[in-house]
């Protein structure tokens, strides 16, 4: 049998209309997996959606800030074998410059929806018995960088969730596990921010590439873990998180 095989599950991957998230829709299609590929953007979203391979995937473009649009999106989704939780952002600000708002900015996208779209797959028996379940955490949680509190902590409490959820399911058969990248070389790593945050420039960037002596990783490398963790393979490891990007210095 073809190591880690995914024919037969439907998977559910947010953030699927970049980076991350598409990447890993198309290499968990090429294993022969149904995709359920939800964005925001809804060109993006349904551009990942052609560059599947097999046939009967499903789009669904869905801002997860909005509680309604969230039901909306879980109302419509089948019986599913694996979520991947791709959908987050990042929000650079110096430890003395946080505000309410970013703080309740960074928490809602990269922990509240996670958090609130699994309770809703759960609660809808959307989850079949055997699932896997993937959270996008980051290396960062383990090595600190400046501007990265709200972000840091937002994925430190999305690993520490990660854990209960392993634990409530596992009599269940469903598995729940981290990944904690490094940096990844997609749209987010790049993107301008405009209100007030620091913004990640090319010159950072390369002050940050240093401590890359394997070089930043690209969305494939993630993807490659993210089929393992939602394949049969990966069947006996369940409240974990992977670490990637190397011997970070
Ligand atoms: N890149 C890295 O270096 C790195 C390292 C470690 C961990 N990660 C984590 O990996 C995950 C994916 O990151 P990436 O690098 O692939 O980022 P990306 O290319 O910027 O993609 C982020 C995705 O999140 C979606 N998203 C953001 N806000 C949303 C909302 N309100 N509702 C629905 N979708 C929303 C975006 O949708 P639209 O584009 O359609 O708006 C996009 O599809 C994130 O959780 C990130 O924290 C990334």
């Amino acid at each position: 049998m073809e190591f880690c095989n995914l024919k037969g599950k439907t998977i559910l991957v947010t953030g699927a209309s970049s980076g991350i998230g598409r990447q890993s829709a198309i290499k968990v299609s090429q294993q022969g997996a149904k995709l359920i590929v939800t964005g925001r953007d809804e060109k993006r979203t349904a551009e990942t959606l052609k560059m599947l391979t097999g046939t009967n995937h499903l789009s669904f473009t869905a801002d997860l800030l909005t509680e309604q649009e969230m039901d909306s999106l879980v109302a419509k989704l089948p019986a599913l074998d694996g979520v991947v939780h791709c959908a987050g952002i990042v929000g650079p600000t110096p430890v003395k410059f946080i505000r309410k708002e970013n703080i309740e900015k960074l928490l809602k996208i990269n922990f509240e929806v996670p958090v609130l779209l699994t309770s809703k797959v759960l609660l809808m028996k959307k989850v079949a018995d055997n699932a896997s379940i993937v959270f996008l955490s980051t290396v960062a949680t383990q090595m600190p960088y400046f501007g990265g509190a709200l972000y840091n902590s937002s994925k430190s409490a999305i690993e520490s969730y990660s854990k209960t959820v392993a634990l409530e399911l596992v009599k269940r058969g469903i598995r729940s596990n981290c990944l904690s990248p490094g940096l990844v070389n997609t749209p987010l790593i790049k993107k301008p921010v405009t209100d007030g945050q620091m913004e990640i420039v090319d010159e950072s960037l390369g002050r940050y590439l240093k401590k890359y002596p394997m070089g930043i990783g690209e969305p494939e490398d993630v993807a490659n873990a993210i089929v393992f963790f939602l394949s049969d393979e990966s069947r006996w490891i369940s409240g974990t998180n992977l670490t990637m990007g190397g011997v970070l210095q």
